[in-house]
């Protein structure tokens, strides 16, 4: 039974919710491992659109179980108000959905520390999503987080809070940040949202690994991308979680062994929301024209997204990091029209071509980017559902990716719609799937 995990290979928002969604009738259960409601998965189902924060995409089939590991840092408003839209929707999310006992758990004042952190003179502004991610991983990793588990065991709850509420204060107050959160209130909320996701939390790692010793197969749902993983991204302008194919097993507990393969999504060119460096930034007029085409917005803070080119070295990067069997290569009909399309084939540092991603952000904005110009095409992609009735200047552009990048490109997506996708047969993703 081979388990996957399909992740974002660029900087986040490539398509990860339609293709988990299109995917995930082949799965029993599908996981988020990392990240909160920062993320932003959206899928359509005919005229219907939902943009899912923390709740795997696979909540959206019927009889498949959708799992919140231990990696993730829940806002449990921000969950109850998806589950909210969800049951609206028809969704029975209480039968559906399992949460982590050891997932963290963010607090209102956690938005407030990311205020101080984010307005502080001196300190680089990474423009968050202001959902309290990072404080509320730093507080993990601190040692003083509190966990699903321990919300809902109203002793222990009591002996963390105090602390917890008092340090964001005194912090607060030394930055000059003056807010107003009712800490009395707030204990009061947390112990209500409690017994509402009660009956969902469990051990979902012993949950996951018996279900995968039954034979049962998990998909799991990254979130952000590659290039916003604390350790492998473009640091200090990343996330504070594990994006990448090794923070699906700290972020669920099911072991690299019990996991058969890694997907990678990707664009057929590249966007970022937030600060930060970008090789292959497009500015100007050109980069008006992919925003438009391609609906850049973020899903989640309805901010433009930076948009470029495709960028090789980058995807040549992120297959080393996480080990990709195969690539799927989103928004191919965002490129109809163009007469020619860059690519950034090389980067060059200090004069040398180098295969290396740059560590620090001033290495990153020395990169002086190389391009290759292949040929556009007329014709419309959008839609399209078979490989042989594209344009052959587009099978031209994604086989030149792929050869560059050295994965196959297994699967391509022509529309926001689960259908409107291409899986190639006989491809190694077709296999794993
Ligand atoms: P995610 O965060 O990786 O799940 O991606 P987002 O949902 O934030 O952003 C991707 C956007 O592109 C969404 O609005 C999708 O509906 C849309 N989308 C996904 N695949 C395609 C595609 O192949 N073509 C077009 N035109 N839009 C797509
Ligand atoms: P999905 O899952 C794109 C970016 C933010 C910011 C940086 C840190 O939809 O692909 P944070 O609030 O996480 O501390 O912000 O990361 N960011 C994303 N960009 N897609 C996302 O998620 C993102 N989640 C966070 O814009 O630059
Ligand atoms: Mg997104």
């Amino acid at each position: 039974m081979k388990n996957l995990i399909i992740l974002g290979a660029q900087w986040g928002d490539e398509g990860k919710g339609k293709v988990v969604d299109l995917f995930s009738d082949k799965f029993d259960i599908v996981a988020r491992y990392q990240g909160g409601h920062n993320a932003g998965h959206t899928v359509y189902i005919g005229e219907r659109k939902f943009v899912l924060k923390l709740i795997p995409s696979g909540i959206l089939r019927p009889g498949v179980r959708a799992v919140i590991g231990n990696g993730v840092v829940i806002d449990p408003g921000a969950l109850i108000d998806e589950i909210t839209m969800l049951e609206a929707a028809g969704i029975d999310v209480t039968r559906q959905l399992a949460i982590s006992n050891r997932a963290q758990i963010i607090f209102p004042f956690h938005r407030m520390v990311e205020k101080v952190s984010e307005a502080r003179k001196g300190r680089i502004a990474i423009g968050t999503t202001s959902r309290g991610i990072g404080p509320c991983y730093e507080d993990k990793i601190g040692r003083r987080g509190m966990r699903v588990a321990d919300l809902l065991d109203a002793t222990i709850f009591e002996s963390i809070y105090p602390a917890l509420a008092e340090d964001k204060t005194t912090l607060a107050r030394a930055f000059e940040v003056h807010e107003e959160v009712d800490f009395a209130r707030v204990r009061e909320q947390y112990l209500v949202y409690a017994e509402r996701i009660r009956p969902m939390v469990c051990d979902t790692a012993s949950m996951l690994n018996r279900a995968i010793a039954g034979g049962q197969r998990v998909l799991f749902e990254g979130a952000q991308g590659t290039m916003l993983d604390i350790d492998h991204g473009t640091y200090p302008f990343v996330t504070s979680s594990s994006a990448t194919a090794g923070g699906a097993c700290t972020g669920t507990g099911v072991p690299p062994t019990k996991i058969q393969g890694v997907i990678g999504v990707s664009k057929a060119y590249i966007t970022r929301v937030g600060g930060g460096p970008f090789p292959s930034e497009v500015f100007g007029e050109d980069g008006d024209r992919i925003r438009k085409a391609g609906n850049e917005f973020g899903s989640v803070t309805g901010r433009p997204r930076r948009c470029g080119w495709f960028d090789v070295p980058l995807l040549r990067y992120t297959s080393r990091i996480n080990g990709f069997d195969s690539l799927i290569i989103t928004k191919l009909d965002v490129l109809d029209g163009l007469p020619e399309i860059p690519v950034l084939t090389g980067y060059r540092v200090q004069g040398e071509l180098t295969d290396d991603m740059p560590a620090t952000v001033t290495g990153l904005e020395a990169i002086e980017p190389v391009y290759e110009r292949l040929p556009g095409w007329t014709g419309n992609t959008r839609g399209l559902k078979d490989h042989a009735l594209l344009p052959p200047q587009a099978k031209d552009y994604l086989a030149f990716l792929a050869e560059r990048v050295g994965v196959e490109v297994g699967c391509i997506s022509t529309g926001p719609e689960r259908n409107e996708t291409i899986v190639l047969p006989g491809s190694r993703l077709a296999s794993l799937l």
